[in-house]
């Protein structure tokens, strides 16, 4: 057995970004090997992603040149006693928080990355940031491409944007839905019954995101602006939620989050 990508961590993430590699071509199923602790989650993984699935402390995983850590940040320390990715490998870690001065004391003799991908990589729509030092040519070529079949890829130069990336993009893609819940509620108030406010709230998502998309040379405010006509129902709302500080209420929010991904640092493993 040859691998060529070994994933820590058969989650939600590291499922998603084996689905991604697999969709892609990049690898074959033969070609990577996944770990997880639980029997329930090897066999799904097995049934769903058809390649080698090791239970944690198998001695038969076979040396490995690029590994991808994907267990919770509070699982790394006891996941890299268990298996100590080999010397000269790229390890891209995706955990929230843990810097690489921590990840380097535990794998002291490889070279470490690391990784902010957000869920819709699920679908080939994320986006991942990624901030890697001292490592060569032939492994950024390695890192983006591997980023690259879950979505766009960014690389940022200092490593503290990937704690702020954790805000913007990773838990903030779950601030977006936590503002469609809120639209959703209040469509429900208004008298739609679940099912048309369900669909009317998508919609409405997903033809922002499109919008976004597609009209990338227009700014945000001007996209606000082609709505929001001075003295109409949009400037109304609009100005009710200035009133109210909602934007202000966001930063909070975002920068909670950054409070907490910096706290999960300070702990460590
Ligand atoms: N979810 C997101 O949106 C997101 C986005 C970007 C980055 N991340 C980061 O991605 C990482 C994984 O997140 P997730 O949402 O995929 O978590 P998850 O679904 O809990 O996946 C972690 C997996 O690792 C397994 N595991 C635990 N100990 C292990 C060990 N010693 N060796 C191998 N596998 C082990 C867990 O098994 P058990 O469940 O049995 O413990 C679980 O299946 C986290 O560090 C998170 O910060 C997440």
């Amino acid at each position: 057995m040859n691998l060529s990508l070994l994933v820590i961590g058969g989650g939600k993430m590291g499922h998603a970004m084996v689905k991604c590699v697999l969709a892609s071509g990049l690898f074959t199923k033969k070609q990577i090997g996944i770990i997880d602790p639980t029997a329930k989650r090897r066999s799904f993984l097995t049934a769903d992603l058809g390649c080698h699935i090791f239970d944690i402390g198998d001695k038969t995983i076979p040396p490995v040149d690029l590994v991808i850590i994907a267990v919770k940040p509070h699982q790394i320390s006891s996941a890299i006693k268990k298996y100590l990715p080999p010397p000269n490998s790229l390890v891209i870690s995706i955990a929230a928080g843990i810097n690489i001065k921590t990840l380097s004391s535990l794998i002291p003799k490889s070279h470490i990355v690391r990784a902010m991908p957000n869920t819709p990589c699920i679908i080939g729509q994320g986006v991942s940031v990624y901030y890697a030092k001292n490592t060569t040519t032939s492994e950024e070529k390695m890192i983006i491409t591997l980023l690259s079949t879950m979505g766009k890829v960014l690389k940022v130069d200092e490593e503290a944007k990937i704690n702020y990336a954790t805000s913007i993009t990773s838990s903030g893609i779950g601030f977006v839905y936590y503002y469609a819940l809120a639209t959703y509620k209040q469509a429900i108030d208004f008298g739609f019954n679940e099912k048309e406010a369900d669909l009317l709230v998508r919609l409405n998502f997903s033809g922002a995101s499109q919008m976004l998309k597609h009209f990338k040379d227009k700014t945000m405010q001007s996209l606000i602006d082609d709505v929001a006509t001075a003295g109409g129902t949009t400037a109304c709302g609009i100005n009710a939620f200035e009133k109210e500080g909602l934007a202000d209420n966001i930063a909070i929010g975002l920068k909670a989050c950054l409070k907490r991904t910096l706290e999960i640092a300070k702990q460590g493993v």
